[in-house]
């Protein structure tokens, strides 16, 4: 495994093993690694011949009250932990590099960025879109794989692709989560014991949204309002949003009348936390 910190050399490499006509699998993280982010790992090795995983804190997707400077960072651990599986290039640029200074061009998305999340973190979704546009356009992936766990992200990463035809198909992982339901996240180590306990309560709303379709509830704004009780509900967490949407466009959705996913999100402690979970139409379902 090769560990590359400057972008000229992660390109140049790109485009070698490009010309020797191998196919590239890409992870993009911001590292303090865990299980999650090595299950998108284990898949890039199936898609690819080659996997390059990206380490970066990347500045531009932080707020100036958000945790950029707290952020965790350790990469001699991730690196250990990237050994263990099939990686072939670390790509860990530092952020001078990335941004020298002037740079004056981002990408954002005109309609699905300043909902939900990007509601809450104000330029947010442009720091990731312009990213991981970079990022494309330096390790030059044939699959990039990205998480469920962050659908909004996901789904603006799709929308970048198509509408500004880059050559990588995008690749969706399920969410990985703790044995309680508690989706796995690099800010989880943040959670004090009681916050963690309360950070349930998103796991909890989304199941509840889902048996609540299964008994044939089809009217998202009741969805919305019961996974918006149970959160309000809980201890310590202070609600964000909890909408239900349509998975393709991120468009709001009155009736459960095609494929759509619950999103939520909230404030335990110090610590922003996200979910979400995919809702097939009732009568799809078997
Ligand atoms: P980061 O939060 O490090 O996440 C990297 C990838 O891991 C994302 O695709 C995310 O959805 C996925 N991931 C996180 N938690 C997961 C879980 N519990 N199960 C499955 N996958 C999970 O997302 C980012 O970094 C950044 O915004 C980035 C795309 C790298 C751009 O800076």
């Amino acid at each position: 495994m090769e560990i590359i910190r400057r972008p000229h050399l992660m390109q140049q490499t790109a485009l070698d093993l490009k010309r020797d006509r191998l196919k590239i699998a890409f992870v993009p993280t911001m590292g303090a690694l865990h299980a999650g982010h090595l299950s998108l790992v284990r898949r890039a090795n199936q898609m690819g011949q080659v996997t390059v995983v990206s380490i970066f804190v990347n500045p531009t997707q932080f707020g100036p009250s958000e945790d950029f400077e707290q952020y965790p960072r350790d990469l001699g651990r991730d690196v250990d932990q990237l050994k263990e599986l099939d990686v072939d290039y670390v790509f860990a640029p530092d952020p001078a590099d990335m941004f020298p200074g002037g740079s004056g061009t981002y990408l954002y998305n005109e309609t699905m960025s300043n909902r939900f999340c990007g509601k809450s973190r104000p330029g947010h979704f442009r720091g990731v879109l312009t990213v991981v546009a970079k990022l494309f356009n330096l390790v030059r992936p044939d699959f990039a794989v990205f998480g469920q766990k962050d659908f909004q992200q996901a789904a603006l990463i799709k929308r970048m692709v198509l509408d500004l035809n880059f050559l990588t198909e995008i690749v969706l992982c399920p969410t990985v989560r703790e044995s309680d339901g508690l989706a796995l996240s690099s800010r989880n180590i943040f959670l004090k014991p009681e916050e963690r306990q309360a950070a349930l309560v998103l796991h909890r709303a989304l199941r509840g949204a889902e048996a609540m379709v299964a008994d044939g509830e089809d009217d998202t704004e009741k969805l919305a309002e019961a996974m918006r009780e149970t959160i309000s509900g809980g201890p310590l967490v202070r609600l964000d949003y909890a909408e239900v949407a349509d998975a393709a466009t991120l468009e709001p959705l009155e009736r459960l009348d095609r494929r759509a996913v619950a999103l939520v999100a909230a404030g335990v402690g110090v610590t922003r936390l996200i979910d979400n979970t995919l809702l097939e139409p009732p009568e799809e379902k078997q």
